[in-house]
């Protein structure tokens, strides 16, 4: 075939002709998937090394999910809140069961589980512990990622995600991330919430030091301050365990999970927390007209049984090993540093070699698609269906781009 024929340049341009540039796609268009593997408009084939920022856990149309969105096609969509369907109940208990919670609120996006976090903390703050009326204050960690809302950027420390909209919501207190005494310092009587990434994925899979989520547990135990975790990117198997908490046994009072919990098929996201948090909502006060729809239930249903058998938490833990243990040899050899747990891994790549973005565009072209995120880190987190053999291949290719 020749070049000229292709149809990836003209479909990437008509997708920058259309669009508003908030996003710097690599230049490729997909056209179908499964399991770990893409193939674009030309027909070639790639090793998804993404997962739709962690989305695609269970890989492209993992059969089950399919079946459970295809069946539920033919009944039912949607409903709003206003009626109860028939899928609901389900979802809500069999996730309540999964992360050990009273209760569930289900949302769509990440960013709209972390508002109901928020909102819920607060109200928590003021009906429960007694905060001073309109002087809740919630404690961050810088370099945090969790979402785009104006409020939730309105905590954020990187300048691109947050300048230009402002005015900014105030009541956030932002601290480093992993430094127990900064945080411990900065809650005071006012203080509803700590609101954490167990791992830190936007920011280049930044993993604490060991002990500090367990400090976080307990300073928030002890002031009567509510725990936070945002598992959107770090939780549902891909660090190795259900939660990224539970590496260091921390159990959170409140669990904000996005992305695979919609088996990447429908946005899908949700708080679990007890009844003496979640409880504090009634009806009228907060709510979404998609949230929990029939749809959504049917495929986080199917994505929760999915976990419940562990077998994904497994694969995480023994193919993550054999995946750090790729990439730690790659250390001094083009790799800086590696973290991560589990498959899910942040590579510095030496910045006098290329970029993150130069990496990621080389891979693509050697079959292989992951994505950089800041200068010259880039990030991978393959579906956790992937094997063996495809993780070898991914290693291959990364050692080829880091000599070549
Ligand atoms: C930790 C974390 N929280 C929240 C979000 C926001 O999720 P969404 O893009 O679905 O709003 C993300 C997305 O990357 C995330 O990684």
């Amino acid at each position: 075939m020749i070049k000229d024929e292709l149809r990836t340049p003209g479909a990437v341009r008509d997708a920058q002709r259309w669009t508003a540039h908030n996003y710097h796609p690599l230049p490729v268009v997909i056209a179908s998937a499964e399991g770990a593997w893409l193939t674009d408009v030309d027909g070639r084939r790639y090793l998804d090394c993404l997962a739709g920022y962690s989305a695609l856990n269970f890989g492209h149309r993992h059969p089950k999910l399919v079946e459970a969105a295809h069946a539920q096609l033919d009944r039912l969509t949607l409903t709003s809140r206003a009626f109860i369907h028939d899928q609901f109940a389900d979802f809500c208990r069999e996730l309540a069961q999964l992360c050990g919670k009273d209760l569930v609120l289900p949302m769509n996006t990440g960013a709209e589980a972390v508002e109901t976090g928020i909102k819920v903390a607060r109200k928590w703050g003021y009906q429960v512990k007694g905060v001073t009326a309109g002087q809740a204050n919630i404690v961050v960690a810088e370099g945090n990622f969790h979402g785009r809302t104006t409020t939730i950027v309105s905590f954020s420390t990187d300048e691109e995600a947050r300048a230009d909209y402002g005015p900014y919501t105030p009541g956030f207190r932002i601290v480093p991330y992993g430094d127990l005494e900064a945080l411990t310092a900065a809650i005071d009587g006012d203080t509803v919430a700590v609101l954490l990434e167990p791992i830190q994925g936007e920011q280049g899979v930044i993993v604490p030091p060991a002990g500090y989520l367990p400090g976080v547990r307990h300073v928030c135990t002890t002031r009567n301050v509510l725990l936070l975790a945002d598992e959107i990117q770090s939780g549902l198997g891909r660090t190795g365990t259900t939660f990224a908490c539970e590496h260091e046994d921390v159990v959170p009072d409140m669990y904000l999970l996005g992305k695979a919990l919609g088996g990447g098929i429908v946005p899908v996201s949700a708080v679990a927390a007890d009844a003496e948090v979640l409880g504090v909502l009634k009806p009228g006060e907060h709510g979404s007209t998609f949230g929990g729809n029939p749809l959504a239930c049917a495929v986080g249903t199917e994505v929760v049984r999915l976990l419940a058998t562990g077998e994904f938490q497994r694969r995480s833990a023994e193919l993550g090993a054999r995946l750090h243990g790729g990439l730690q040899a790659l250390v001094g050899k083009g790799l800086l540093a590696v973290r991560g747990r589990g498959l899910w891994a942040g590579l510095d790549i030496d910045p006098a070699l290329m970029t993150g973005r130069e990496a990621s565009e080389r891979l693509m072209t050697r079959g292989v698609l992951a994505k950089d995120t800041h200068g010259s880190t880039i990030r991978l987190a393959p579906p956790l269906v992937i094997t063996e053999e495809e993780i070898d291949y991914a290693l291959a290719q990364l050692a080829a781009v880091l000599t070549e």
